[in-house]
């Protein structure tokens, strides 16, 4: 397994190292349908009702969309471990911008799950890290992610990582038309990210 270990300048990460962070390949994809499963669960099941969770969970995290998208060099797939146990993942992705992104280069933070047991343990951190890096590796100069508005822990993180809210954009759990924030980071120092 290839390693990779965070610079210890990076200001967004905590005094220890957190974790251990490598790419994805398709042959993740099983290790990665699992887990992406169980944590939007934990995350989100209670809020919804099984048959929607059901629809977005068979649309989303298939083993087969997970291969493809392991696969798809338009995403970054950042896998995070402690104690040699995947305890979060994170997906950066080129493609489509709400218009409420007015930053350059945009792109988008798409998946980003901790595993609850390690939630306030720096790990949240440590991925961000390397999901800048690999955002830069796509020349962004903007990050961008949807969460959505009943997500206070998330909403939070991001705030103190510097994200900014930019405004709002629907979001589909099976049938049911839910509201997400659009935050927005800039990459290039930090720099506020006007709200529209
Ligand atoms: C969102 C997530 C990545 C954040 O990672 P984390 O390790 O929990 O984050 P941290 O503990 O560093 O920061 C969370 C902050 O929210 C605060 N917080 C916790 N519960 C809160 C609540 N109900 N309301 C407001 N703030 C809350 C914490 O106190 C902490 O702030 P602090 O460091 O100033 O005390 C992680 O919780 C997670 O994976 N959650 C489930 C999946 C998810 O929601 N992903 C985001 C999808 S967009």
């Amino acid at each position: 397994m290839s390693l990779h270990f965070e610079s210890q300048s990076d200001p967004y990460l905590q005094p220890a190292r957190a974790c251990q962070i490598r790419r994805g390949v398709p042959a993740d994809a099983d290790l990665l349908a699992r887990f992406a499963t169980r944590t939007f669960i934990d995350t989100y099941g209670e809020y919804n009702h099984p048959d929607n969770l059901h629809l977005h969970l068979s649309a989303s995290y298939g083993v087969a969309q997970q291969q493809a998208e392991l696969a798809d060099r338009r995403i970054a797939t950042l896998l995070a471990y402690r104690d040699e146990q995947l305890a979060a993942f994170a997906q950066v992705r080129c493609g489509e911008v709400p218009a409420c992104v007015s930053g350059g280069a945009p792109v988008e933070l798409h998946r980003f799950y901790v595993d609850r047991v390690w939630h306030g343990h720096g790990v949240s951190q440590s991925l961000l890290a390397e999901a800048r890096r690999a955002a830069r590796e796509f020349d962004a100069a903007t990050l961008w992610l949807k969460v959505w508005e009943r997500n206070p822990r998330a909403i939070a993180f991001y705030t103190k990582c510097h994200f900014v809210d930019v405004g709002t954009a629907d979001f589909f759990v099976g049938n049911d038309r839910q509201t997400d924030r659009v935050l927005a980071l800039d990459l290039r120092g930090n720099r506020a990210i006007a709200a529209t």
